[in-house]
């Protein structure tokens, strides 16, 4: 078996661009050269992001089984179910989309900005469940693929982050791929990837890639934005393993391909702290490059903090999976730092 098995629905505008973030590793030192590989600028489809690309492989099985529904499910805020429901626009079929309430934070209008706002322009099919945080497999999710079916329709199954799936990891060995090509035409060779770990087939897919290299030089580091740590490294693992096999590499993983660092996710799943926002402006006022305080803020704060620990050594060459996850940012605008200005929130 190889990646090329595996039909592919054209989803992106090409490989997602990569540059040098020179402001950024400046102010860092100037000892570690920093590269962005931008999925927020991915593809035309509701903004892009992480999501359409691992779809690119689940939207041609969706469309070659005759299935006319997409169903998944999310947070309120889930970039994931915003490309769900764009995907199925674009390719004229349905989406529903369970929302749940992951995050533990009240702004102003959390639940009506955003990624939800752009989910209901788009038509989606949103189903509001007070649930919790779970990267596993949800009852919500169960109940709503089975109204599509009683319906009259034909629903297609996408679990949180497209991740848990057989075709999850695909998009991403995809990327690593795309990297090695990208790398030849800037003469670069990347020894650090930076990635933000949730659901895990991003991280995973990207190990079961490079794992095709079969190269010791290159690590993989995912930094962790779950809080649930535990989870999502044996999440990370099954996939990697899975993928791997199916795009056909013919050893087992080692045990030092996978490794996700904590200690940048904050105080839960999708709540910033401090170090979140000093790196999401650091980046932005650097380089003007937008993160988000969910993701790859997070992601952001681990290369920030790796560099000036020296766990990123002197000489690296590191490339920053930009995942996308922007338009999060209006349902955090009270957040302290990103949007209200600090003096106004002391009066
Ligand atoms: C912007 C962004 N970054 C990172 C992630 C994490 O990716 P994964 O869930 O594949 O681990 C997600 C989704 O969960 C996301 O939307």
């Amino acid at each position: 078996m190889s990646l090329d098995d595996f039909r592919r629905q054209p989803l992106l505008f090409g490989p997602s661009p990569i540059h040098p973030l020179p402001r950024l590793s400046e102010t860092l030192g100037g000892q570690v050269e920093i590269w962005a590989k931008r999925e927020d600028c991915n593809s035309g489809i509701a903004f892009g992001g992480n999501k359409v690309r691992k779809l690119e492989y689940l939207a041609a099985e969706a469309i070659d089984s005759g299935c006319d529904t997409l169903v998944s499910i999310g947070g309120i805020q889930s970039n994931h179910t915003r490309q769900v429901t764009g995907v199925a626009c674009h390719l004229g079929l349905k989406a529903v989309t369970v929302q749940e309430g992951w995050v533990d934070y009240n702004d102003m209008c959390y639940d009506k900005v955003g990624n939800i706002q752009l989910t209901r322009i788009m038509g989606g099919d949103v189903r509001i469940d007070p649930a919790g945080f779970d990267i596993g497999i949800r009852d919500s999710w169960q109940r709503a693929l089975e109204s599509v079916e009683q319906a009259g329709g034909k629903p297609y199954p996408i679990p949180a982050g497209a991740s848990d799936h057989p075709l999850g990891g695909l998009g991403f060995a995809n990327w690593a791929r795309e990297v090695a090509t990208q790398e030849a035409d800037v003469d670069t060779f990347f020894d650090t990837i930076i990635v933000c770990t949730v659901t895990g087939s991003t991280h995973a897919g990207m190990v079961a890639g490079f794992a095709l290299e079969d190269r010791d030089d290159r690590r993989v580091i995912g930094i962790d934005a779950s809080a649930t740590l535990d989870r999502t490294i044996e999440q990370v693992t099954r996939i990697a393993t899975s993928t791997a096999e199916s795009v056909g590499v013919d050893r087992s993983l080692r045990d030092d391909e996978i490794t996700i660092v904590a200690g940048y996710e904050g105080p839960a799943y999708g709540v910033p702290d401090a170090t979140t926002v000093e790196a999401i402006q650091l980046a932005a006022r650097t380089e003007g490059m937008l993160t988000d305080p969910v993701y790859e803020g997070k992601s952001l704060a681990g290369l920030i903090g790796m560099i000036r620990s020296g766990e990123i050594p002197p000489g690296s060459k590191v490339l920053y999976a930009h995942l996308g996850g922007q338009p999060a940012l209006p349902a955090y605008a009270g957040f302290p730092g990103l949007g209200t200005p600090e003096r106004e929130l002391s009066h």
